[in-house]
Protein backbone atom coordinates (compact mmCIF):
# COMPACT_ATOMS: atom_id res chain seq x y z
CA UNK A 1 0.00 0.00 0.00
CA UNK A 2 1.11 3.51 -0.63
CA UNK A 3 2.56 5.26 2.60
CA UNK A 4 1.29 8.47 1.29
CA UNK A 5 -2.22 9.21 0.12
CA UNK A 6 -1.14 12.63 -1.18
CA UNK A 7 1.99 11.00 -3.67
CA UNK A 8 1.71 11.46 -7.17
CA UNK A 9 3.03 8.72 -9.43
CA UNK A 10 5.72 9.57 -11.95
CA UNK A 11 4.46 9.22 -15.81
CA UNK A 12 7.12 8.77 -18.36
CA UNK A 13 5.79 9.22 -21.50
CA UNK A 14 7.17 6.57 -23.97
CA UNK A 15 6.27 7.77 -27.39
CA UNK A 16 5.57 11.02 -28.62
CA UNK A 17 1.42 10.38 -29.30
CA UNK A 18 0.85 7.75 -26.71
CA UNK A 19 2.27 5.34 -23.95
CA UNK A 20 3.39 5.77 -20.57
CA UNK A 21 5.36 4.50 -18.05
CA UNK A 22 4.90 4.43 -14.23
CA UNK A 23 7.55 4.88 -11.93
CA UNK A 24 6.89 4.42 -8.49
CA UNK A 25 4.20 1.86 -8.41
CA UNK A 26 4.78 -1.57 -5.97
CA UNK A 27 1.44 -3.58 -6.11
CA UNK A 28 2.70 -6.14 -3.74
CA UNK A 29 0.29 -4.90 -1.40
CA UNK A 30 -2.62 -3.64 -3.58
CA UNK A 31 -3.07 -0.08 -4.54
CA UNK A 32 -4.93 2.90 -2.91
CA UNK A 33 -7.65 4.62 -4.15
CA UNK A 34 -5.96 7.75 -5.11
CA UNK A 35 -2.83 5.54 -7.16
CA UNK A 36 -5.66 3.91 -8.99
CA UNK A 37 -7.53 6.90 -9.96
CA UNK A 38 -3.44 8.21 -11.27
CA UNK A 39 -3.42 4.96 -13.04
CA UNK A 40 -6.65 4.90 -14.93
CA UNK A 41 -5.89 8.09 -16.23
CA UNK A 42 -3.16 7.37 -17.25
CA UNK A 43 -4.41 4.39 -18.84
CA UNK A 44 -7.05 6.30 -21.05
CA UNK A 45 -5.21 8.97 -22.09
CA UNK A 46 -1.37 7.44 -22.75
CA UNK A 47 -3.35 4.26 -24.04
CA UNK A 48 -0.41 2.12 -22.90
CA UNK A 49 1.07 2.32 -19.47
CA UNK A 50 3.98 -0.10 -18.12
CA UNK A 51 5.18 -0.70 -14.63
CA UNK A 52 8.05 -2.04 -14.33
CA UNK A 53 8.45 -4.58 -11.26
CA UNK A 54 5.01 -3.89 -10.32
CA UNK A 55 5.18 -7.28 -8.25
CA UNK A 56 1.82 -8.12 -8.18
CA UNK A 57 2.65 -11.33 -5.92
CA UNK A 58 0.57 -14.33 -7.25
CA UNK A 59 -2.11 -15.17 -10.09
CA UNK A 60 -4.89 -14.29 -7.26
CA UNK A 61 -3.81 -10.60 -6.43
CA UNK A 62 -3.12 -10.13 -10.25
CA UNK A 63 -7.04 -11.04 -10.53
CA UNK A 64 -7.87 -8.73 -7.57
CA UNK A 65 -6.14 -5.80 -9.05
CA UNK A 66 -7.75 -6.18 -12.12
CA UNK A 67 -11.07 -5.84 -10.83
CA UNK A 68 -10.58 -2.16 -10.10
CA UNK A 69 -10.97 -1.81 -13.62
CA UNK A 70 -14.44 -3.67 -13.87
CA UNK A 71 -16.17 -6.78 -14.45
CA UNK A 72 -13.23 -9.50 -15.40
CA UNK A 73 -13.74 -11.75 -17.76
CA UNK A 74 -12.94 -15.90 -17.25
CA UNK A 75 -11.24 -17.71 -20.00
CA UNK A 76 -14.22 -20.47 -20.17
CA UNK A 77 -12.16 -22.66 -22.76
CA UNK A 78 -8.65 -23.84 -21.37
CA UNK A 79 -7.55 -26.71 -23.84
CA UNK A 80 -5.91 -29.97 -22.57
CA UNK A 81 -2.89 -28.69 -23.86
CA UNK A 82 -2.38 -25.95 -21.08
CA UNK A 83 -0.89 -25.65 -18.15
CA UNK A 84 -4.06 -25.47 -14.96
CA UNK A 85 -4.17 -22.21 -13.21
CA UNK A 86 -5.82 -21.62 -10.16
CA UNK A 87 -7.70 -18.74 -11.89
CA UNK A 88 -10.40 -18.75 -14.07
CA UNK A 89 -9.89 -15.29 -14.64
CA UNK A 90 -6.11 -15.84 -15.34
CA UNK A 91 -5.38 -16.18 -19.71
CA UNK A 92 -2.37 -18.28 -19.92
CA UNK A 93 -0.40 -16.02 -22.86
CA UNK A 94 2.86 -18.34 -22.13
CA UNK A 95 4.93 -20.60 -24.40
CA UNK A 96 4.70 -23.74 -22.07
CA UNK A 97 2.31 -26.85 -22.04
CA UNK A 98 0.54 -28.70 -19.83
CA UNK A 99 3.80 -30.08 -18.18
CA UNK A 100 5.13 -27.00 -18.15
CA UNK A 101 7.70 -27.50 -20.81
CA UNK A 102 8.33 -24.85 -23.40
CA UNK A 103 6.06 -25.48 -26.82
CA UNK A 104 7.55 -26.93 -29.82
CA UNK A 105 6.89 -26.66 -33.69
CA UNK A 106 4.87 -29.90 -33.28
CA UNK A 107 2.15 -28.22 -30.82
CA UNK A 108 -0.08 -27.45 -33.34
CA UNK A 109 -2.79 -26.42 -30.79
CA UNK A 110 -0.60 -23.64 -29.13
CA UNK A 111 1.35 -22.89 -31.90
CA UNK A 112 -1.57 -21.51 -34.24
CA UNK A 113 -2.54 -19.29 -31.00
CA UNK A 114 0.65 -17.70 -30.84
CA UNK A 115 1.01 -17.17 -34.82
CA UNK A 116 -2.68 -15.64 -34.42
CA UNK A 117 -1.52 -13.17 -31.21
CA UNK A 118 1.51 -12.18 -33.20
CA UNK A 119 -1.46 -10.01 -36.09
CA UNK A 120 -2.33 -7.21 -34.93
CA UNK A 121 -5.60 -7.40 -32.76
CA UNK A 122 -7.63 -6.07 -29.94
CA UNK A 123 -8.52 -8.02 -27.19
CA UNK A 124 -11.75 -9.80 -27.53
CA UNK A 125 -13.07 -7.96 -30.90
CA UNK A 126 -14.26 -10.98 -31.74
CA UNK A 127 -17.02 -11.46 -28.93
CA UNK A 128 -20.36 -10.08 -28.80
CA UNK A 129 -19.06 -7.75 -25.80
CA UNK A 130 -15.60 -6.52 -26.31
CA UNK A 131 -12.60 -6.17 -24.09
CA UNK A 132 -11.85 -2.56 -22.29
CA UNK A 133 -8.67 -2.94 -20.18
CA UNK A 134 -5.91 -6.28 -20.65
CA UNK A 135 -3.30 -6.71 -17.55
CA UNK A 136 -0.14 -9.13 -18.91
CA UNK A 137 1.99 -9.81 -16.45
CA UNK A 138 5.63 -11.01 -16.30
CA UNK A 139 6.30 -14.31 -14.31
CA UNK A 140 9.32 -15.39 -16.50
CA UNK A 141 10.72 -13.92 -19.22
CA UNK A 142 13.62 -15.19 -21.72
CA UNK A 143 17.04 -13.38 -22.03
CA UNK A 144 16.24 -9.49 -23.54
CA UNK A 145 18.56 -10.16 -26.97
CA UNK A 146 15.97 -13.14 -27.74
CA UNK A 147 12.61 -11.13 -28.96
CA UNK A 148 9.33 -11.49 -27.17
CA UNK A 149 8.38 -7.95 -27.32
CA UNK A 150 4.63 -6.56 -27.45
CA UNK A 151 3.92 -4.00 -29.87
CA UNK A 152 1.15 -1.33 -29.64
CA UNK A 153 0.02 0.93 -32.46
CA UNK A 154 -1.68 4.30 -32.04
CA UNK A 155 -5.44 3.71 -33.46
CA UNK A 156 -6.81 7.20 -31.87
CA UNK A 157 -3.80 8.72 -33.71
CA UNK A 158 -4.09 7.25 -36.86
CA UNK A 159 -7.63 7.92 -37.02
CA UNK A 160 -7.10 11.21 -36.64
CA UNK A 161 -4.41 11.48 -39.14
CA UNK A 162 -6.59 9.67 -41.77
CA UNK A 163 -7.91 12.83 -44.43
CA UNK A 164 -11.57 14.23 -44.11
CA UNK A 165 -12.95 12.57 -47.00
CA UNK A 166 -11.64 9.22 -45.67
CA UNK A 167 -13.06 9.69 -42.43
CA UNK A 168 -16.68 10.52 -43.87
CA UNK A 169 -16.40 7.55 -45.92
CA UNK A 170 -15.83 5.36 -43.06
CA UNK A 171 -17.56 6.78 -39.53
CA UNK A 172 -20.70 4.76 -39.59
CA UNK A 173 -19.25 1.52 -41.06
CA UNK A 174 -19.55 -1.47 -39.22
CA UNK A 175 -17.33 -4.22 -39.17
CA UNK A 176 -17.87 -7.98 -38.81
CA UNK A 177 -15.70 -9.59 -36.18
CA UNK A 178 -14.89 -13.67 -36.21
CA UNK A 179 -12.42 -15.08 -33.68
CA UNK A 180 -11.97 -18.10 -36.64
CA UNK A 181 -10.71 -15.06 -39.23
CA UNK A 182 -7.51 -14.32 -37.20
CA UNK A 183 -6.38 -17.97 -36.83
CA UNK A 184 -7.08 -18.70 -40.35
CA UNK A 185 -4.98 -15.91 -41.75
CA UNK A 186 -2.16 -16.16 -39.37
CA UNK A 187 -2.19 -19.94 -39.70
CA UNK A 188 -3.70 -20.72 -43.77
CA UNK A 189 -2.50 -24.35 -43.88
CA UNK A 190 -3.20 -25.14 -40.65
CA UNK A 191 -5.78 -28.50 -40.38
CA UNK A 192 -6.99 -26.94 -37.59
CA UNK A 193 -8.88 -24.50 -39.21
CA UNK A 194 -8.08 -24.79 -42.98
CA UNK A 195 -11.86 -25.99 -44.00
CA UNK A 196 -13.74 -23.85 -41.21
CA UNK A 197 -15.84 -21.37 -43.33
CA UNK A 198 -16.20 -18.18 -41.42
CA UNK A 199 -19.42 -17.43 -42.36
CA UNK A 200 -20.67 -20.33 -40.38
CA UNK A 201 -18.99 -19.43 -37.20
CA UNK A 202 -20.13 -16.94 -34.46
CA UNK A 203 -19.90 -13.68 -35.27
CA UNK A 204 -19.25 -9.80 -33.86
CA UNK A 205 -20.55 -6.63 -34.92
CA UNK A 206 -18.47 -3.66 -33.98
CA UNK A 207 -18.16 -0.10 -35.19
CA UNK A 208 -15.17 0.39 -37.65
CA UNK A 209 -15.01 4.10 -35.64
CA UNK A 210 -16.43 3.71 -31.98
CA UNK A 211 -15.73 6.49 -29.72
CA UNK A 212 -13.20 6.34 -27.08
CA UNK A 213 -15.32 7.38 -24.15
CA UNK A 214 -13.19 8.63 -21.41
CA UNK A 215 -11.05 10.83 -23.94
CA UNK A 216 -13.97 11.48 -26.41
CA UNK A 217 -11.55 11.02 -29.46
CA UNK A 218 -12.58 8.02 -32.20
CA UNK A 219 -10.03 4.65 -32.57
CA UNK A 220 -9.47 2.83 -35.64
CA UNK A 221 -10.93 -0.76 -34.65
CA UNK A 222 -9.05 -2.33 -37.24
CA UNK A 223 -8.22 -5.48 -35.66
CA UNK A 224 -7.01 -8.60 -37.37
CA UNK A 225 -10.54 -10.34 -36.20
CA UNK A 226 -12.24 -8.33 -38.25
CA UNK A 227 -13.09 -10.12 -41.63
CA UNK A 228 -15.48 -7.99 -43.73
CA UNK A 229 -17.48 -4.96 -43.70
CA UNK A 230 -21.10 -5.10 -43.36
CA UNK A 231 -23.11 -3.44 -46.32
CA UNK A 232 -19.68 -3.89 -48.51
CA UNK A 233 -18.84 -7.25 -50.66
CA UNK A 234 -16.94 -9.14 -48.73
CA UNK A 235 -13.54 -8.49 -51.19
CA UNK A 236 -14.28 -4.45 -51.17
CA UNK A 237 -14.34 -4.54 -47.40
CA UNK A 238 -11.71 -6.74 -46.78
CA UNK A 239 -9.58 -4.37 -49.04
CA UNK A 240 -10.75 -1.22 -47.27
CA UNK A 241 -9.75 -2.83 -43.67
CA UNK A 242 -6.76 -4.13 -45.15
CA UNK A 243 -5.72 -0.36 -46.42
CA UNK A 244 -6.93 0.83 -42.90
CA UNK A 245 -4.47 -1.49 -41.38
CA UNK A 246 -1.54 -0.94 -42.91
CA UNK A 247 -2.37 2.92 -42.36
CA UNK A 248 -2.82 2.26 -38.28
CA UNK A 249 0.67 -0.15 -38.38
CA UNK A 250 3.13 2.12 -39.83
CA UNK A 251 5.68 2.67 -37.91
CA UNK A 252 5.09 6.03 -36.39
CA UNK A 253 2.35 4.94 -34.76
CA UNK A 254 3.58 1.79 -33.15
CA UNK A 255 5.52 1.13 -29.89
CA UNK A 256 7.31 -1.45 -28.81
CA UNK A 257 7.37 -2.58 -25.48
CA UNK A 258 11.16 -4.81 -24.10
CA UNK A 259 9.71 -7.12 -21.16
CA UNK A 260 12.86 -6.37 -18.61
CA UNK A 261 12.13 -8.63 -15.41
CA UNK A 262 9.58 -10.80 -14.25
CA UNK A 263 6.98 -9.16 -11.88
CA UNK A 264 6.79 -6.48 -14.77
CA UNK A 265 3.38 -5.29 -16.08
CA UNK A 266 1.66 -3.96 -19.31
CA UNK A 267 -1.88 -2.34 -19.10
CA UNK A 268 -3.49 -1.38 -22.23
CA UNK A 269 -6.87 -0.14 -23.26
CA UNK A 270 -8.12 -2.15 -26.30
CA UNK A 271 -11.27 0.41 -26.87
CA UNK A 272 -7.64 2.86 -28.02
CA UNK A 273 -5.57 0.92 -29.16
CA UNK A 274 -3.72 -1.68 -31.49
CA UNK A 275 -1.51 -4.55 -30.06
CA UNK A 276 0.53 -7.71 -30.92
CA UNK A 277 3.05 -10.12 -29.83
CA UNK A 278 6.39 -10.66 -31.25
CA UNK A 279 8.61 -13.15 -32.26
CA UNK A 280 11.83 -14.29 -31.53
CA UNK A 281 14.71 -16.48 -31.34
CA UNK A 282 13.48 -17.38 -27.69
CA UNK A 283 10.69 -20.08 -29.23
CA UNK A 284 11.27 -23.47 -28.70
CA UNK A 285 14.06 -22.58 -26.34
CA UNK A 286 13.56 -19.89 -23.66
CA UNK A 287 10.66 -20.29 -20.85
CA UNK A 288 8.33 -17.15 -21.76
CA UNK A 289 5.23 -17.49 -19.25
CA UNK A 290 2.81 -14.60 -19.61
CA UNK A 291 -0.18 -14.08 -17.87
CA UNK A 292 -2.57 -11.94 -19.20
CA UNK A 293 -6.60 -10.85 -17.41
CA UNK A 294 -8.93 -8.83 -19.25
CA UNK A 295 -11.67 -6.67 -18.34
CA UNK A 296 -15.18 -6.55 -20.03
CA UNK A 297 -15.95 -3.22 -21.58
CA UNK A 298 -19.16 -1.23 -20.13
CA UNK A 299 -19.07 1.93 -22.00
CA UNK A 300 -21.90 2.54 -24.45
CA UNK A 301 -20.08 0.57 -27.53
CA UNK A 302 -18.77 -2.05 -24.95
CA UNK A 303 -21.48 -3.98 -27.02
CA UNK A 304 -21.25 -2.93 -30.55
CA UNK A 305 -24.54 -3.71 -32.52
CA UNK A 306 -24.37 -6.97 -31.00
CA UNK A 307 -27.73 -8.14 -29.07
CA UNK A 308 -26.85 -8.00 -25.15
CA UNK A 309 -27.84 -11.48 -24.78
CA UNK A 310 -25.49 -12.90 -27.23
CA UNK A 311 -22.49 -11.94 -24.74
CA UNK A 312 -24.50 -14.26 -21.82
CA UNK A 313 -22.62 -16.88 -23.21
CA UNK A 314 -19.50 -15.82 -25.24
CA UNK A 315 -16.50 -18.22 -25.59
CA UNK A 316 -13.54 -16.30 -24.32
CA UNK A 317 -11.32 -18.18 -26.00
CA UNK A 318 -8.08 -15.73 -26.52
FE1 LIG B 1 -3.82 -9.88 -27.36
Amino acid sequence: MGSSQESQLRVEPLHPTFACEIHGLDLSNGITDKEFEQLQKAVHQYGVVVVRKANLPDDHAHVDFSRRFGEVEKSKYRNPHMRSLPCPEIFDISNLDEKGEVVTHSNEKRTTAIRGNALWHADGSFNPRRTYVSCLRAVDIPPKSMGGHTEYADARQAYEDLSEEKKAKIKDLVAIHSFYHNRKTANPDSPLFKDINVMDMPLARHKLVPIHHPTGRPMLYVTSYAHHIEGMAIEEGQTLLRELSDHAKQPIYVFEHHWESPGDLAIWDNTAVLHRATSGDYEGKHRRDMRRTCVMDSSPDAYGLNDPDLAKNQASSS
